[in-house]
């Protein structure tokens, strides 16, 4: 027993030693190197970011500014998920071509379909420049002339940075503005829909199976990058060729088992590791709640709608999908937090913190952060929520409203220069015509009175009957005639009179009171940042995730979310078969896929005991952004695909803790199970390396 407790605690002081964190590429020399080798990897550094020859980090692009995708074959192959490429499944669908819900795949290169808008960016070098930003930055500065000279300093820099006519810039801060890094990048915009699976396989167990494990979905999708003869990014053309990639990921037909190391590459968007207690308590008791209840009461009525129409079904999938995926992070995030103790541990932390400015003699210097911080957030939070309720009401959950709000920004642009009266048009059209092509009045109408309650309480509903936005061709109308004829229209218009003033009252009180309260806390944090860095020079600082390329590493683990449970980290297809019920719309199941699996027919995709592997679990600290990442094992191959956490881990963008933070990766024995025995398109297969690294 005592061993046992002995060897628990070895366990968990080895897990939280190592693991978490969201590493930049280009610096894992040294600690992160060892550490990966201490999990069992044979990656170097330069394996995984050189800038002189190919490495890993040429396979991984930025797949259109949010998720992440990689290259699987010499051929331009990309892997990302369904539900990262789900708003182009959707834009290639209809009700005769239902590919949501039947699934795409494309038999020959000239069946791959074309998406405009969309584009994959890959990172080719990543310098240092914390120097030349903040040079001529000085204390004595206010925040406003400190971020004017760093601004003045990043423009300046961009000019100068030697690259090639086809490569972009951008510098971004690290650390909380302590740290800068130059980015140059390559972006390709002929990027076509190659497959995706049924969303009964690629959305399985959808909202009720979201964020929790055991999983068993296989949330991936294919696309091809397209480049010009000379392989240089190019807009769309038919005479454009598949891109060859400086590298593409092998794949391991051996799979994974508990314990192996897995290190996952790719762009998370947004983490927030450093907050003072008073800002998580904020954030779980207040403002998680606040949005919380206004997405479940648009859901209630978005959800209801599309179970009764398959028109409504597939205008409002992509837009559901999104609303309930943040709203049920939220939930677990809260839980999460209070599962782990996270406000207490937080201000012990804080109390240590404190402890150590004491000892060094730094508490002139920064003894004042942390009751500044408590002063802060007190007058913040009323406005912070307030302003949220705005931008989930108006710009999230109710389109007549994000109609009235842009045409208000219209209204403001060409008021302000007439000259900008066609362009502004132009764009207030394009806008409205993209709002109605996936727009049902009455699913928006009830939308309305269920949220319109949580920011006012003037909730008049007989605006629908009177406006001429919730119909295209009358919108349009709208905007017809001189300057000054739109601006009467729009002013006439019922909606539009109704939330005119309270976006004035947004824009003229709510959120210039937000900025105003919110500039000094960010300033706070940078402060407090480098406070830290100072107090406790032998933590392990990483920085927060800012949608730049990043290593995340860890094991294949599985975890205890509650008292006497225990997941084990793999699922398998006979859990797709356990939750099989007919007909419903989260868990059918195809019957194609249903015959595979009576026929036992996996090819060379089963593990050694026979089963067909659907999903994993790693300690791999991931965050949104990170959808699409490739699990990457010991030897550089591509063993998963990133997609999810399990719910009381989500809370890692906040508090990474290694006991309940997992992610959840499809397994690629699943994914090319299902494009080869289940799709029939074995050419995609025959274009990829699959390896066996274990034999
Ligand atoms: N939770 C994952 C992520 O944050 C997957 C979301 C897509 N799936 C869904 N059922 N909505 O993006
Ligand atoms: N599904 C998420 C995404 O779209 C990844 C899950 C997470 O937040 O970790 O990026």
């Amino acid at each position: 027993m005592k061993f046992l407790k002995i060897l628990l605690l070895f366990i968990t002081i080895q897990v939280s030693a190592q693991q978490g964190g969201m590493w930049i590429p280009s610096l894992l020399e040294g600690m992160n190197e060892q550490e990966m080798a201490d999990l069992g990897s044979n990656l170097t550094a330069k394996d995984i970011y050189d800038v002189n020859n190919s490495s890993l980090k040429d396979a991984i692009g930025h797949f259109n500014g949010g998720c992440t995708s990689e290259v699987i074959s010499p051929k331009g192959l990309i892997l990302t998920n369904h539900h990262c490429g789900y708003s182009q499944i959707q834009s290639h669908s209809s009700m005769e071509n239902d590919y949501l819900k039947d699934g795409f795949w494309a038999m020959s290169l000239e069946e791959e379909l074309p998406n405009p808008g969309l584009f994959i960016e890959f990172i080719v070098r990543i310098e240092d420049v914390t120097t030349q930003v903040l040079n001529g930055v000085t204390d004595d500065m206010t925040e406003k002339e400190k971020q004017s000279t760093i601004s003045k300093n990043s423009n300046a820099f961009e000019a100068e940075v030697e690259t090639e006519a086809w490569q972009d810039t951008k510098i971004k801060s690290f650390y909380k503005g302590n740290q800068y890094f130059l980015f140059v990048t390559e972006r390709y915009n002929d990027i076509r829909l190659v497959g995706a699976p049924p969303s009964s396989i690629g959305k399985f167990g959808s909202d009720t199976d979201n964020w929790v494990f055991p999983r068993h979905t296989g949330d991936f999708s294919m696309f091809r990058i397209y480049a010009d003869k000379d392989n240089r990014p190019a807009e769309y053309s038919v005479d454009n060729v598949p891109y060859k990639p400086k590298h593409f990921l092998p794949i391991s037909l051996d799979g994974v088992e508990e314990g192996d190391f897995t290190m996952v590459f790719g762009f998370p968007g947004r983490t927030n590791e450093y907050l003072p207690a008073v800002a998580i308590e904020h954030i779980t008791k207040e403002y998680n709640p606040s949005n919380i209840a206004i997405r479940e009461a648009a859901l209630k009525v978005i959800d209801a709608k599309m179970k009764e129409s398959d028109e409504v079904r597939i205008k409002y999938a992509s837009k559901q999908a999104r609303i309930a995926n943040a709203w049920k992070k939220w939930i677990g995030e809260n839980l999460g937090i209070e599962k782990s103790n996270a406000v207490e541990e937080r201000r012990l932390f804080e109390a240590n913190f404190t402890k150590a400015l004491k000892e060094k003699g730094l508490e002139d210097k920064y003894g004042n952060i942390l009751p500044e911080f408590e002063v802060l957030y007190n007058n913040f939070e009323d406005v912070n929520i307030k302003r949220r309720n705005f931008i989930e009401v108006f710009l999230v959950t109710n389109e007549l409203m994000t109609m009235s709000f842009r045409a208000y920004q219209f209204e403001q642009a060409v008021t302000n220069n007439p000259d900008v009266f066609d362009k502004a048009k132009t764009s207030i059209e394009g806008t409205l015509t993209g709002i109605h092509k996936n727009y049902d009045v009455t699913v928006d109408r009830g939308v309305f009175e269920n949220v319109m309650p949580f920011y006012t309480k003037n909730v008049d509903v007989s605006i629908y009957d009177k406006t001429a936005l919730t119909n295209l061709d009358t919108a349009l109308k709208l905007f017809e005639g001189s300057q000054e004829d739109v601006i009467k229209n729009l002013n006439n218009d019922a909606a539009y009179a109704y939330a005119k003033p309270l976006i004035e009252e947004f824009y003229n009180t709510v959120n210039t009171e937000f900025e105003a309260k919110n500039e000094p806390i960010t300033a706070l944090q940078t402060e407090y940042m480098t406070a830290l860095m100072e107090a406790l020079p032998n933590a392990r600082y990483f920085p927060d995730a800012n949608s730049t390329l990043r290593v995340t590493y860890g094991q294949v683990r599985g975890y205890s979310p509650r008292d006497a449970v225990y997941y084990s980290p793999v699922s398998y297809l006979d859990g797709v078969i356990e939750k099989y019920v007919p007909g419903d719309y989260e868990f059918d199941v195809p019957e194609k896929l249903l015959d595979l699996y009576k026929t036992k027919d996996y090819g060379q995709y089963a593990d050694t005991n026979g089963k067909v592997p659907v999903c994993f679990l790693g300690t791999n600290h991931t965050t949104g952004g990170n959808s699409g990442s490739p699990a990457i094992d010991a030897h550089g191959n591509l063993v998963g695909l990133n997609f999810d956490r399990v719910w009381e881990g989500t809370m890692s963008d906040m508090n990474y803790d290694p006991e309940i933070c997992r992610n959840i990766m499809v397994d690629l024995r699943y994914v090319l199970f299902i494009v080869d025995k289940y799709a029939g398109a074995k050419h995609l297969i025959d274009e990829m390396k699959l390896v066996h690294p274990k034999k």
